[in-house]
């Protein structure tokens, strides 16, 4: 595996196995009140550019329970916000910190923190990818289902951060994936460049065609953080983007739904399906804990080999 995690689209199908192993391992042992100190003595800084609450409160827990410390950044109270250089920042944190987290707009600007930085860089999401949240959901799926090798994964709703990288995991797990967004607003070129190359992927407008025989649903929020500006306009673009329990019956028995939350009922999710799946998105939202320790523990506490 690589010096950082950046998006899922550097991982190999092997590094993602392995990272869903290691947190399965670790919430067993959280479970359990069994100690696992991989990160003992060791910091993270995590850079916080946009809003959150499960990625802040898990990494910061993720931390501590495997004895190491969290520090949280504010972009604008740091003097990141006052425009110092990516550069600068990456090699000051190296020299105090054994790992960063960073949730920025621009991709571009975690890829150059990482190349300056002589320590592991997370991506906790950019506008690109949110490669930790969608580690989370692999394993969730995989619990519930035990296999994710042939289940068809489904996304409804904007070609944004998370479906790029649900294509990307997916389709890198051994899932069938379909999505359907409306033409303005695909997913990003450089992730159908990759999933193109698979016939197990699907892109249609069409949101019947995608949730049929569907074996897990995904849907975000129809407006990101950042564009807050679009919402009424977004709004009207993604009529009918929608998970319903009139579109749940064209999936297969049992299908799980899945949301990365915060969700926006009657939006992209309507509030009968998501409480009728509030056990599984509530475990997803869980599993950005065990997930996020298990990247850790193999980035900075030295994880690399199966356990
Ligand atoms: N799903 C997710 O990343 O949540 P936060 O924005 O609360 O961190
Ligand atoms: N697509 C959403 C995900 C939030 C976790 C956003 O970027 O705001």
């Amino acid at each position: 595996m690589q010096k950082d995690l950046l998006k899922l689209l550097d991982l190999s199908e092997e590094d993602i196995v392995h990272i869903l192993n290691v947190a399965d391992q670790l919430k067993y042992e959280h479970k359990h009140n069994i100690e696992h100190n991989f990160l003992k003595g060791k910091s993270l800084a995590m850079i916080f550019e946009k809003n959150s609450t499960r990625t802040r409160v898990s990494f910061e827990v993720g931390v501590y329970q495997m004895g190491g410390h969290a520090l949280f950044l504010s972009g604008k109270e740091s003097q990141i916000g006052r425009g110092e250089p990516v550069e600068d920042t990456a090699r000051v944190l190296s020299r105090y910190c054994d790992g960063i987290m960073i949730r920025t707009f621009d991709q571009e600007e975690v890829e150059n923190l990482a190349r300056h930085a002589a320590i592991p860089v997370i991506n906790g999401l950019t506008d690109f990818a949110h490669p930790c949240q969608v580690l989370a959901d692999l394993m969730t799926i995989r619990e519930r289902k035990a296999t994710l090798q042939g289940l068809k994964m489904c996304y409804i709703g904007d070609g944004n951060n998370m479906a790029n990288s649900l294509i990307v995991g997916g389709l890198k797990s051994g899932m069938q994936v379909s999505v359907a967004t409306p033409d303005s607003y695909r997913p990003d070129s450089r992730v159908l460049e990759f999933a193109q190359a698979s016939d197990k992927f699907l892109l249609t407008n069409d949101v019947r065609a995608a949730a049929e025989g569907a074996d897990v649903i995904f849907t975000d929020v129809w407006a990101s953080m950042g564009q807050e500006e679009e919402r009424e306009k977004r709004a009207r673009a993604f009529q009918g983007y929608q998970v319903n329990a009139e579109l749940m019956k064209l999936t297969n028995e049992g299908c799980m739904v899945q949301h990365c939350l915060p969700a926006h009922r009657g939006e992209e999710i309507t509030a009968g399906v998501f409480e009728a799946h509030a056990g599984e998105i509530f475990e997803e939202a869980e599993n950005r804990l065990h997930a996020q320790k298990a990247v850790m523990a193999i980035l900075m506490g030295g994880l690399r080999e199966e356990p």
